[in-house]
């Protein structure tokens, strides 16, 4: 009996092993009407693919075309609109996504002229893409974790899409790791390669042959370095594959690394008298990061110890004296390879690679390389022209023709929808409930969502001019956000906000701020002068604020000066105007009921030279629907302390949101004590509850800041915490609007200055402020004298 299982469970073994091998792999020829063999591998028939297609206005076209290209390229099939192939995926991990582009006219078509977009998943990797008029194989790769593999493809107006193939090949899991090193060194060094997109650009056997697909565990083609190479004199080439001997141990290379022909012929440097570097040159993009991966295999070295080179990458050292007997475990001839990344994107459109002798440089030594691989990483852009959804492709093209046309999408998606109003934040909105954006390989995106309005694109070279590289000793500010810069820009002082790297939450932010920030110009919002989003940075420029925040006014252990209650009450009202302009979209139709800050504190209030206030972060801003449209509700963000409790419950944010955290804020200019002092940890201290519990029993005199005590006129005071009070109140029905707010502050401010005889006005303020002091210093049983003396 046990024998009888086991064998079944050896069968069962059996078939899943094989199924594995293969389950992951998928090859398509597409418009073929028969499967067609190409070396080891089986690409199956065109109507095989059919029921993964999601809609069916494309056309069979079967173009026998004269000439030896692959038999793939004999066939293809048309899309006339969009579509999407929704292939089940075996397993989960990364995958290597081959198109085959080759385009051929016949009677009816002519693919050469054809336009047309490409994105894989989430990610957009073809942009108004006409193939070349010979055979292209583009190769990508991302991590698939869902069930389905989603490639989906749009012509753009009055044109065609087409495919003449596709493969989609398992990666093993070790091949892209998580990390690598960074060129330069950068600290935080989290680059995630596991979570982004590649494109292959370049991959390439040194020194050796061209290595075909069929020769390639993977299918890549490996193709020769001759035309990249500057100079051919000084370099040498060796092949022999007898002594290439793959080693099971962990961090050196496997054949899924690279297959033999690759580790089994290298360039290396053929000069012993002269210190001469080998170069090579790549074309690439701006505006990306790229993956370079070196594979190594000692097949020159007749002992251990005669290697020694440099590595370079645009000049940049990224690896001295490399010792590649450490690598391979004290081995000759096993494969290895090192990987590096630019932790920022490339302001340049070439990357020079160079393998050199040490600076101290010993004649015998040698440097050599056996092969090379290129891959351009996604950056985070997010697309206008793609919706909310991370797999729904660009649609809804108005107009016809043009390249720079605004291509917008209204995402008719069920659910949370909010129309009509100001496309960019509806989008992002959108977005906020989803972890995924749509992420892009292709250069120079068009982000449409920004080309509307006023912000100003800045180049990552002028920013870096401006805050000298990201200067350590310029930091003025650091969150969750990012760090803060204080920079010179065109001879004026600015902020830069740089956002963290991968980070989804701060994407949206990023672009959520832009957009409101170029909508919305106001005296007491923050001034945007600009933003970078080249690659992968997520960077503001704001006008400088000399003053930092008006928390570090109130209280902590940075506490810059005490504010005057005079100046505490114009820095309210000028936050009250700002929030009053925010809530009431004044005149601007799209949205015209609003928009909510989501995020008002005293650490988002900034002062400039002159104490004039300023809101700032509006990332979490939300437009508030109108009354025919459906209520969003969303995750509940913003700052603990002052968050409005009934938003906390109900998930609905509305403009009294903004007004209970102002409230807040009313409290805290007035008590000068944070809005939960965490001084105990076990214990914190809600300031809203303290003050209001505290008043039961004492006079508001020996409530508020010490520093204020006796300076303020007690009606004033008085009228000051109704508001405050008001503005807290726990149902926002009870609440009153931000004109209300505005209105009364004012009123507040008229009292402590009336307008009538200035000068007899101040004297008597002063007397009572002095009197006052006695007052409340007498109460407190303090000496007397003290204030007498100050004053005097
Ligand atoms: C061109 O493609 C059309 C559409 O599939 C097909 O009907 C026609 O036979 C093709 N013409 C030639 C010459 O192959
Ligand atoms: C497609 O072309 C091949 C080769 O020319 C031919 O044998 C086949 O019948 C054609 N199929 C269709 C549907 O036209
Ligand atoms: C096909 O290839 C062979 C040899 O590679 C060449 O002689 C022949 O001219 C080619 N034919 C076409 C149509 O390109
Ligand atoms: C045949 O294919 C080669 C590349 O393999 C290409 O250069 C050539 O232009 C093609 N010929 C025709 C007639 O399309
Ligand atoms: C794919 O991503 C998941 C996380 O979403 C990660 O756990 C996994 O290791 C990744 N796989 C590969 C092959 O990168
Ligand atoms: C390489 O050597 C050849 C012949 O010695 C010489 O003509 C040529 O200029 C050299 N090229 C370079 C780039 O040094
Ligand atoms: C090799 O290249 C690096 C970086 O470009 C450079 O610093 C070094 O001087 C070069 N060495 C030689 C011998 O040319």
């Amino acid at each position: 009996m046990a024998y009888k299982y086991s064998l079944f469970y050896w069968i069962l073994l059996l078939i899943c092993i094989s199924f594995k091998a293969y389950g992951g792999n998928i090859f398509i020829d597409c418009g073929s009407q028969s499967n067609t063999i190409i070396g080891d591998r089986l690409f199956m028939a065109d109507k095989y693919s059919s029921k993964y297609l999601t809609t069916s206005n494309q056309v069979l076209s079967n173009c026998s075309v004269n000439n030896n290209s692959s038999l793939l390229y004999k066939t293809a099939r048309i899309f006339n609109g969009k579509t999407t192939y929704k292939l089940p995926i075996g397993r989960v991990g990364r995958y290597f996504i081959r198109l085959h582009f080759f385009p051929f006219t016949n009677k009816s078509f002519d693919l050469r002229k054809s336009k047309f977009w490409v994105s894989i998943g989430r990610f957009l990797v073809l942009r108004d893409f006409t193939p070349p008029q010979y055979p292209v194989v583009r190769e990508f790769s991302l991590n698939v974790t869902s069930s389905n593999l989603n490639i989906f493809l749009e012509p753009a107006d009055n044109s065609m899409a087409f495919l003449n193939a596709f493969e989609v090949v398992l990666v093993p899991d070790v091949l892209i790791q998580n990390d690598a090193i960074s060129v330069p060194p950068v600290q935080d060094d989290n680059i995630g390669l596991t979570y982004r997109a590649f494109e292959t650009l370049f991959r390439i056997n040194m020194g050796g042959p061209l290595v075909s697909y069929n020769n390639d565990p993977l299918w890549r083609t490996w193709i020769q370095d001759d035309n990249y190479l500057e100079n051919k004199n000084f370099t040498g080439v060796v092949q022999n594959r007898k002594v290439v001997s793959y080693a099971k141990s962990v961090g050196v290379a496997t054949k899924d690394d690279a297959p033999l022909a690759v580790y089994g012929s290298c360039r290396h440097i053929d000069n012993p008298r002269e210190s001469f570097n080998i170069t090579w040159s790549f074309d690439i993009s701006l505006g990306f990061q790229y993956l370079i991966r070196f594979h190594f295999c000692d097949i020159v070295s007749e002992d251990l110890g005669e290697l020694s080179f440099n590595i370079y990458v645009n000049s940049y050292t990224v690896k001295e004296s490399l010792d590649l007997e450490v690598l391979s475990k004290g081995r000759l001839g096993t494969p290895v390879f090192l990987d590096f990344v630019t932790p920022t994107a490339m302001d340049t459109n070439q990357l020079v690679v160079q393998i050199g002798p040490p600076i101290a440089y010993e004649a015998q030594r040698d440097g050599i390389l056996n092969g090379l691989e290129i891959m351009k990483l996604n950056n985070y852009k997010i697309l206008a022209a793609t919706t909310a959804s991370s797999l729904v492709p660009p649609s809804s093209q108005s107009g016809s023709g043009s390249k720079n046309k605004i291509r917008m999408i209204v995402g008719v998606t069920v659910g949370s929808v909010i129309l009509f109003v100001f496309v960019g934040i509806g989008f992002l909105f959108h977005r906020r409930k989803k972890s995924h954006s749509p992420y892009s390989l292709t250069p120079e995106t068009n982000l449409t969502v920004l080309a509307s309005n006023s912000a100003t694109r800045i180049t990552l070279a002028t920013i870096l001019h401006a805050t000298n590289h990201f200067d350590k000793s310029r930091v003025i500010g650091k969150g969750g956000f990012g760090t803060v810069y204080k920079g010179v820009l065109d001879n004026t002082d600015v902020a830069v906000k740089r956002g963290s790297r991968d980070n989804s939450q701060g994407q949206y932010e990023f672009f959520t701020e832009i957009k409101l920030l170029s909508q919305f110009r106001h005296k007491h919002l923050v001034y945007l002068v600009g933003y970078c989003d080249e690659g992968l940075e997520m960077i503001l420029v704001y006008d400088y604020m000399e003053n930092g925040t008006l928390k570090s006014h109130l209280y902590g252990k940075e506490k810059k000066s005490c504010l005057s209650w005079l100046q505490r009450l114009e820095i309210c009202i000028g936050v009250a105007k700002g929030l009053h302009y925010l809530h009431t979209g004044t005149g601007r139709t799209e949205v015209e009921n609003g928009v909510v800050h989501g995020d008002v504190k005293s650490g988002n209030i900034l002062l400039d030279k002159n104490l004039n206030a300023r809101i700032a972060d509006f990332g979490l801003c939300t437009i508030v629907p109108g009354p025919n449209q459906p209520d969003v509700s969303v995750e509940v963000k913003g700052s603990f302390g002052y968050l409005d409790p009934e938003y906390f419950f109900k998930r609905k944010l509305t403009h009294k949101s903004d007004i209970y955290s102002f409230g807040v804020v009313l409290f805290e200019v007035v008590c000068a004590r944070p809005a939960i002092d965490n001084t105990d940890p076990e214990n914190p201290v809600n300031l809203v509850e303290w003050a209001q519990c505290l008043q039961k029993d004492k006079p508001l005199e020996q409530i508020i800041d010490p520093q204020l005590q006796g300076t303020i006129n007690s009606d004033c005071l008085q009228e000051y915490w109704n508001i405050a009070g008001a503005c807290v109140a726990e149902r926002s029905i009870h609440r009153p609007s931000m004109g209300d707010v505005l209105w009364r502050l004012e009123k507040v401010q008229q009292l402590e200055t009336p307008l009538t005889d200035e000068d007899e006005s101040v004297n008597t303020a002063n007397a009572t402020e002095i009197d006052r002091g006695i007052d409340s210093l007498m109460s407190d049983g303090e000496n007397l004298l003290t204030p007498f003396i100050s004053i005097g």
